[in-house]
Order: structure tokens, then sequence, then C-alpha cells
């Protein structure tokens, strides 16, 4: 729809979700390509779209329409739909699908065990189980570095980050894995499976906790358990609840991430080789590739009251996501948006991480983790390459959910 028009629908005075038909649709697994492809249209030509998809929903296509939505969250709320698809069985768990006042005292609790010291304190021991866990992949040749390494590592990131027993890492890394897809599928009773195992994984931690608390800038279940908002401690069972969802939060984007990489670097070998033989590009690197390869295009807000952009009225009852995937392609704001390169002088505006009040609480981690993960890939092998098709994810990312990759090990 040109954005000139008139808006069909949504008058914005009863603030009703009203159908609007759809601008576009974001169902189903196309090649990332084809997302972004999508996403050039929205931005040039209708950029506040909406869709019948997954129950009816907004989106936001321009970078500044995004980042403001994301900085204001008192018009865009979280509390009602974080995400599109949403959790099938309607849960809410904090701090993601909270609001301010509820959401301080759980974010603080979290971004107290995340600051720089600590999270810096973790390579070492991030460096030797990115090692392992390469291992097999190295042995065989090959292997699908998302769903195999990509997947794998991830689980001890978070393993280090809650002080978790090593044997969680396995457990962890397949059901957070059936969960997504269960997710993805939206399939209610497999989603409530892997979920009650990542519930029973939280509630024991919190019950351990509770027996003998740790330091709470290393601890974040100490730490959840020691806030005191208004005086008094918070909720045991949304305890359970952040430390559930903290089990998974650095589960989904990392293996998306590391195989839209490695997808690209297949076809790029001279950058492959540049990267391999000089480590310290690898940060501004990796901040280029999340924005290129931003994983993300269905966190959601559900604004507070009729909001109008571009001559369309989004009510109030449906969701809007903001995809900042599709922020981060914006030639409005990069020149050359689909192109990796290094050097670009507003780089740190990306919004892989979101913006505002949600922004992501694991970002320093996040990074780190990628760059581990990066670095002893590139240091043990000679190269690698491609063997095959990549598979696109579904909403609510984007990118390779599997690339199989042949790897030479360095000799
Ligand atoms: C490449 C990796 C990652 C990416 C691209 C990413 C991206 C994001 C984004 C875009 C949000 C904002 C959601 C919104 O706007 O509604 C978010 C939230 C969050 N992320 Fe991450 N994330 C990554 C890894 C991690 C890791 C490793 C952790 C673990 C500590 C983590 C913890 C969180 C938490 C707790 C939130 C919710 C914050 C809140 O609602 O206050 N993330 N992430």
């Amino acid at each position: 729809m040109n954005p000139d028009q008139a808006p069909r629908t949504g008058d914005g005075a009863g603030g009703d979700p009203v159908s609007a038909g759809s601008d576009f649709d974001p169902t189903g697994n196309p090649h990332p390509d084809e997302v972004h492809a999508m996403y050039a249209r929205l931005r040039r030509s209708c950029p506040v779209a909406h869709s019948d998809a997954y129950g009816g929903h907004w989106t936001l296509s321009r970078y500044t329409d995004i980042r403001a939505a994301a900085e204001d969250s008192a018009t865009f709320l979280s509390s009602v739909r974080a995400v599109v698809p949403s959790d099938p069985r309607g849960l809410r768990r904090p701090p993601l699908n909270f609001d301010a006042p509820a959401h301080t005292p759980y974010r603080r609790a979290l971004d107290r065990t995340l600051q720089r010291r600590r999270v810096e304190g973790l390579e070492p021991a991030l460096a030797a189980h990115a090692r392992r866990e390469l291992e097999p992949m190295l042995r065989a040749g090959g292997g699908d570095v998302a769903q195999e390494y990509g997947a794998r590592f991830p689980a001890w990131v978070t393993v280090e980050w809650l002080n978790l027993s090593p044997d969680v890492a396995p457990v962890l890394a397949r059901t957070a894995s059936r969960w997504v897809n269960a997710w993805r599928d939206q399939d209610p009773a497999e989603v409530n499976r892997n979920s009650e195992r990542m519930y029973d994984l939280a509630r024991e931690l919190v019950a351990d906790r509770e027996r003998e608390p740790r330091p709470v800038e290393r601890d974040p279940a100490s730490s959840l358990l020691a806030e005191r908002p208004d005086g008094r401690p918070l909720e045991r069972e949304q305890i359970v609840g952040a430390l559930r969802q903290s089990l998974v939060v650095g589960m989904v984007a990392p293996p998306i991430v590391l195989g839209s990489i490695c997808t690209h670097l297949s076809e790029d070998r001279a950058l492959q080789q540049r990267l391999r033989d000089h480590p310290e590009l690898l940060p501004e690197a990796l901040e280029e590739f999340l924005r290129l390869y931003t994983p993300y295009r269905g966190f959601a807000r559900t604004v507070s009251h009729p909001v109008t952009r571009h001559g369309r009225t989004i009510p109030v009852g449906e969701p809007v996501t903001l995809p900042y995937a599709s922020a981060n392609r914006d030639g409005t704001v990069f020149d050359e948006p689909d192109t990796f390169r290094l050097g670009r002088p507003n780089l740190r505006e990306h919004l892989a991480f979101g913006r505002g009040r949600h922004r992501c609480a694991g970002m320093p981690l996040a990074r780190l983790g990628l760059r581990v993960a990066l670095r002893t890939l590139l240091d043990d092998t000679a190269d690698f390459g491609l063997a095959g098709e990549i598979e696109g994810a579904r909403m609510p990312e984007v990118g390779a959910v599997s690339a199989p990759l042949t790897l030479r090990p360095r000799p």
C-alpha cells in the first residue's frame, strides 16, 4: 500500500482490533534473501503493514519507526504479546513479558550478573567448551554448523552464566532446540513437554540457591532471590519463570547467527582467510555480521492507545512486530545495507539487540559467545565451505537454521 493512501482500516477511535487484510505474508520458511526482499518492499511502499497471519498482526519496517517504538515502552507494551507468533499457551515470564515497573527488579537482578568483569572472566572456560564441541565436526570433516556446534556451544554459555552443573548442558541443548521447533510449529503439547523440563531445571536451581545462596554479582538465581522491591522478595514462581526464560534466551539466536555467518564466509573465502589471519578484526566483523544477519523479526509490542504512522492506525489489541532485521538493512541509515563492510561509521547504531527497556540483557555474553565460537572455528580449520542448501528460519527468526558445512581441519 502507498503510505500516502488513506488507511484501509482501524480508524483508531474505538481501538478494537480490525482485520485489515494482508499486505505481506511472513509464514513459511523461505530463504533469508526472500525474507529480506519482502522487508525491502515494505520499507519502500508500506512502512506500516498488516498481515492476517498468526491471528493478525502489524509490522513496522523502517529503522526510525522500529527504534522509536522500542524506545517508547509506555506506548508499545510488552506485557500483552512480546513475540509473534506467541507462546501457544499464552504464558508470560519476566523480564521479556513484563512492563515497568514490574519489569525493573527482574532486569536489575539479571543485569547485576552480566557486568563486563564477570563476562570477560568466562572467556577461558568458554574457549575450552568451544574447542571440545567443535571436535566431532572436525573429525567428521563437516556437519551442520547451526544444528550441531552452533546449538551445543550456546548451552555451555548458559550453563556458565547460570552456574549450572555441566551435565545440564547437553540436556539443555536438546530440550531448548525441541522447544523452539515446537514453538515455530505452534504445537502446544510439545512446547509444554519441553517447557516443563526447563521449568524443572529452574525450580531445582531456585531450591538450591535458597539453601545455599551465592554472591549476587556472579549468580542470577541468587541475585533474583536477593531482590527486595518495596522491601519484599519477588514472588517465587516469577523468579522460577525468569530463570526458565534465562535458560532459553541465549539458545535461540546464536545458532542462527553462526549459521548465517558461516554461509557468508563460505561464499567469501577471502574474508574467511582474512579473519583467520587477523583475529583482531573479529569484534568489528561480528558487529557487522550481527547487523547484516540480525536473527530476529518477531519481537512484538501491543499499543496502549491507537497509534497513527504514515497514514495508518494501529489499533489497541493487535500486536505489532519490530523486525530488527529489517531496520538493520534500511538504506536510509546504512549505506549499501545488503553488503558486508568493515569500517561503517555508524555501525553502533544497529538494532540487533533491540533498544530501550527490553534491549538484550545478555548482549555482552552474546558477543563473547559468538566471538569465541567463530574464533575457534577459524583457528581450528584451514578452510570451510557450504556442503548443501541452507534452511531458512521461520518467524520469529530469520537466517540459517541449518547450514551444512565441509570443514578442512588445520594441519
Ligand atoms: C546473538 C545473540 C542474541 C541476540 C541477537 C539477542 C537479541 C535480543 C533482542 C533483540 C532482545 C530484545 C527483545 C525485545 O525488543 O522485545 C533480547 C532480549 C533479551 N535477551 Fe537477548 N539476544 C541474544 C543472546 C542473548 C543471551 C546469550 C542472553 C543471556 C543472558 C540473552 C538474554 C536476553 C534477555 C534476558 C532478554 C529480555 C530483556 C528484557 O526484556 O528486559 N540474550 N535479546
